[in-house]
């Protein structure tokens, strides 16, 4: 058996020597948290990066969302996938508001906009999508929907760091997006997140909502809470800005090799590159039909996993069959068939910027075999 174990994910690290001159300059200033400079540079190179005209730092991606729902006042139902990282639907119930699960376009992983319309009723007042491992949703569809209806977009964009459609950014879709800078995604800052919005009055609210509400040293305008990044992340975030291109182009070119490797195998299937679309390669899903392929996700993930190739379930169970969302009338497998197949099918490779040529090849042969 291989020893060594690929994992599925590996956290894109700054040079320690620079990090460490960043941090003697924060020790020297002593101020570490509440907007200070490296924040505020850390926004200023990620509007400029991600093409947004706004971007605010939060503490992790989950309180973007929750925050963005305060922001815009959300109430009622909000219609969303059952196919994404839990976050996305407790970010509703936190606000008490209610989930109403619609299911994916199997072709993609995102919500099906042609599955919206039928589950809005008088209580719904926005749509909350997910850009899926980083595929953009079907944005236009979403947004005539939404304009027809009178509702509010909110995209999770946790996974979609620097996807951008005919160059345009995907963030800049919708109402508000949220980003998730955790140690799995593309961009980290170990912990840490960001909200991205398109006018100067909703960025200074939300300036105020991840500050408890403070609008100014006496004043509090709103029950706010607090997911500020500090100073410490934002630097190191700032050294990961560098060189996340170069990890991305590593990504790619591991995409490249999957695909080229796994294509023809029998009941292995896996999506293409989206003409038109700057993929940033967050994940790469591969979908097992258990009769053609001869063996079951699970007895592959097991089998990997046992010889130190370690895949992820990703997405898996669905949110939808948790115990707080399981009761709900949109939570049923016959209304939600596509989504309940991916999630059965579903392994997410190893995917990071460090895979060698042997730990590839190594992945491929688990497959293979
Ligand atoms: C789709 C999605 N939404 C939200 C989150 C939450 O982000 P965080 O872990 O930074 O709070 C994640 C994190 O994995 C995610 O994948």
């Amino acid at each position: 058996m291989d020893k060594k174990i690929i994992t599925v994910t590996s956290p894109l690290m700054p040079s320690l020597e620079e990090f460490n001159k960043y941090l003697k300059d924060i020790w020297e200033k002593k101020w570490i948290t509440n907007n200070g400079s490296y924040h505020q540079e850390l926004e200023a190179a990620l509007c400029d990066y991600l093409k947004v005209p706004y971007i605010s730092l939060f503490t992790n991606g989950t309180l973007p969302l929750i925050t963005a729902l305060q922001a815009l006042r959300i109430t009622g139902e909000v219609i969303t996938t059952p196919y994404s990282f839990v976050a996305t639907t407790h970010a509703l119930w936190w606000n008490g508001i209610k989930p109403v699960f619609v299911d994916i376009d199997p072709n993609t992983g995102n919500l099906d906009p042609n599955k919206i319309e039928q589950a809005i009723t008088p209580q719904t007042t926005a749509i909350m999508p997910v850009h899926v491992y980083g595929q953009p949703c079907k944005t236009k569809e979403i947004q005539d929907i939404a304009d027809k209806y009178g509702l509010r977009v909110i995209y999770d964009a946790a996974h979609a760091f620097g996807v951008e459609v005919e160059g345009e950014s995907i963030l800049n879709a919708g109402d508000i997006s949220t980003l998730s800078f955790h140690a799995t995604k593309v961009f980290n800052t170990i912990e840490g997140g960001a909200m991205v919005m398109h006018d100067a009055k909703i960025k200074q609210r939300i300036d105020y909502l991840k500050n408890f509400g403070f609008a100014n040293e006496t004043e509090v305008v709103a029950p706010g809470i607090n997911s500020k990044m500090d100073e410490i992340r934002a630097a190191y975030g700032l050294l990961n800005l560098k060189q996340v291109d170069k990890a991305i182009e590593k990504r790619k070119q591991t995409a490249f090799k999957y695909r080229t490797a796994l294509k023809g195998i029998k009941g292995i299937s896996f999506w293409d590159d989206m003409p038109h679309v700057r993929h940033n390669y967050s994940y790469f899903p591969i979908f097992v039909d258990a009769e053609e392929y001869g063996m079951s996700r699970d007895e592959l993930y097991f089998k990997m996993k046992k010889n130190n190739v370690w895949g992820r379930r990703y997405f898996y169970p669905l949110i939808s069959t948790f115990s707080t969302y399981r009761g709900l009338e949109s939570a049923t497998k016959e209304k939600l068939p596509n989504a309940y197949k991916i999630a059965e099918s579903v392994i997410c490779l190893p995917m990071h910027h460090s895979l060698t040529d042997d730990d590839v090849a190594r992945v491929i042969k688990e497959i293979k075999k």
